[in-house]
């Protein structure tokens, strides 16, 4: 059994829903200020990631967009909250394997 993941849906999907379910507005979720990624792959128009996991492998992801090898997570996240208050951290997927 193979689990594709779509990091760049799964990110999009973190980034954008949870500050609209705690009543931000879009114009402050979509502001020139609110830019999520300031270092990965900045000239490319749009940063996709795609994976393929193995029946029982094991992943960690980065939602933070600060990790060093992302998409996956170098625990750069860590450092972030710590010097901003924020409460970010990784999508862990476990392709478990049928029973
Ligand atoms: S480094 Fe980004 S979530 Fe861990």
């Amino acid at each position: 059994m193979k689990l594709t993941v779509f990091a760049l849906t799964i990110a999009t999907a973190t980034a954008f829903t949870t500050p609209l379910a705690t009543g931000r507005t879009s114009t402050a979720i979509f502001a020139e200020d609110a830019k999520i990624n300031n270092m990965i792959d900045l000239d490319s128009p749009k940063v996709v990631n795609t994976d393929t996991l193995e029946a029982g492998e094991k992943k960690v992801y980065c939602r933070c967009w600060k990790s060093g090898t992302f998409p996956l997570c170098d625990a750069a996240h860590v450092e972030h909250n710590k010097a901003c208050g924020d409460n970010v951290g990784p999508l862990i997927v476990d392709a478990a394997k049928a029973e």
